[in-house]
């Protein structure tokens, strides 16, 4: 069986990694223990003892960067103890601002996304004052055949990284120019990861991708055997009935009924989508290069609630775009009500450098305007989440263990289907079993349900 967890070795160098941002930093870091772990390394949490310190960044909106510019500082610190020690900084900040992250006389190894493979050549290289750094982009790249090290801690869900890069333009949006084109990764491999990862005892794989509907892998036989994502998704849900698929992120503008219809036939693929909206109004939406109306985007939301009755729906939602007048914002309420989304990711507009954006158009919205506006939509989002759990009152819902309860270590936790997290008495169960539970009573975040 292949080795999916880490390596436990004393006698190994160590390497230590921070994750920031998206579930597909998460998964990219599980790439990169893979090929440290191949070149002789083993992993450790505790930073005081790694001679390798990695953080894999995130430049999605500014305050992610700060707060890897104020890790810098302390790697700095460890630096200084410990003279020996090295610091890489990977990921999207590493592509975004490239030799300008050497300026710290911090980092002494700058990786890109897709340049993780000339991580040991980096690292083997370095010498004082002269630092290794490759943030080439790719156009192929998906580490098809690299099996990611599972750094999670529950050995139950895990992420698989079905595509890399993407080809739209959002304005506001840096991902395309910090994660490159977009390329599928051949369906063969990603079948076979979901069968190692039954096999060693997981129930739940994410797929992962920025446009997951624009999934598609051709064939070099015939284009009748081309893959998209509705066929990937079957392919994965065969893998057994007994492991269950979920995926994001769904763009409303690509998001197609075959996809529907291969969820709603079924059981084990969660009835849940993550749909990103980010504004309620046209005027908005058109600026932004989103590519959909609201009109069309309640559109998708009703048919998804069609053929999936009680499918769950979550959004991502950006307040104070440029030029937003207080009926953008209203209209960004009402679409939230008028689509009562189970929950929300929610942020204020962050300016990114280089964003079509960010050279067209002026950041006019007051930075205390776009905090209470912020602060508007979360109050709505936590009212349309706490009606929605209420409406799962008296519901029954097969849930996967996950783990014991914080609160309570007589109780277990794990999800539905639809996402929401269910608490409910242990009773024997452990970590990774299918349980029925009935909904008895909820907070805005969790379902506190019986054992059935
Ligand atoms: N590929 C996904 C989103 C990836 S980024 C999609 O298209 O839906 C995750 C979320 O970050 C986005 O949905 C958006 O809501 C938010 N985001 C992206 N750029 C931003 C910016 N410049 N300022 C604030 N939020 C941003
Ligand atoms: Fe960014 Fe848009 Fe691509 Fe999502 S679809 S990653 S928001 S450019
Ligand atoms: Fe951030 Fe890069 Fe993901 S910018 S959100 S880590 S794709």
């Amino acid at each position: 069986m292949t080795d999916i967890r880490p390596i436990k070795d004393e006698t190994r160098k160590k390497v230590y990694i921070e994750t920031y941002g998206c579930q597909m930093n998460v998964n990219d870091s599980e790439v990169i223990l893979s090929i440290l772990q191949d070149d002789g390394y083993a992993l450790t949490d505790d930073m005081g003892k790694a001679d390798l310190i990695l953080a894999n960044t995130c430049s999605i909106r500014d305050n992610a960067e700060q707060r890897v510019w104020g890790r810098i500082e302390q790697f700095r610190q460890e630096k200084v103890r410990r003279p020996g020690v090295l610091v890489g900084i990977v990921g999207c900040m590493a592509e975004r601002l490239k030799d300008r992250l050497l300026d710290s006389h911090v980092v002494d190894i700058v990786a890109g996304p897709d340049t993780y493979r000339s991580l040991p050549r980096l690292i083997a290289g370095v010498t004082p004052g002269n630092p290794g750094i490759d943030v080439a982009l790719s156009r192929d790249e998906t580490y098809a055949d690299i099996a990611p090290v599972r750094m999670d801690r529950n050995g139950v869900s895990a992420y698989i990284t079905i595509m890399r890069g993407c080809n739209n333009v959002c304005s506001y949006c840096v991902v395309p120019y910090t994660r490159g084109v977009e390329r599928s990764r051949d369906p063969e491999t990603i079948v076979r990861e979901a069968e190692v990862l039954f096999e060693n005892g997981y129930r739940e794989v994410n797929l992962l991708g920025q446009n997951v509907d624009s999934y598609l892998w051709k064939s070099p036989v015939s284009p009748d055997k081309d893959v998209d994502f509705a066929r990937l998704l079957e392919m994965v849900a065969e893998v057994s009935p007994e492991m269950r698929v979920r995926f994001s992120t769904s763009h409303p503008k690509d998001i197609s009924d075959d996809v529907l219809y291969t969820m709603a036939m079924y059981d084990n693929i969660c009835k849940h989508i993550h749909l990103p909206v980010q504004s309620g109004s046209n005027v908005m939406l058109e600026k932004m290069r989103r590519k959909y109306t609201r009109e069309w985007y309640l559109e998708r939301v009703e048919k998804i609630r069609s053929v999936m009755p009680g499918c769950g729906l979550s959004t991502d939602i950006i307040a104070g775009f440029c030029g937003e007048t207080l009926q953008d914002h209203q209209d960004t309420l009402s679409l939230m009500e008028a689509a009562a989304f189970d929950s929300a990711f929610m942020f204020q507009y962050s300016e990114r450098p280089g964003t079509l954006a960010a050279r067209k158009y002026p950041d006019d919205v007051p930075a205390a305007e776009k905090t209470r506006r912020l602060n508007e939509i979360i109050a709505l989002q936590n009212r349309l989440s706490r009606e929605s759990n209420e409406r799962e009152i008296g519901k029954t819902f097969e849930v996967l263990v996950e783990g014991v309860s914080k609160r309570n270590g007589d109780e277990l936790f794990g999800r539905a289907g639809n996402n929401k997290v269910c608490v409910f008495p242990a009773g024997g169960h452990k970590t990774g079993d299918y349980v029925s539970v009935k909904v008895l009573s909820c907070t805005s975040a969790t379902l506190i349900s019986e054992l059935i």
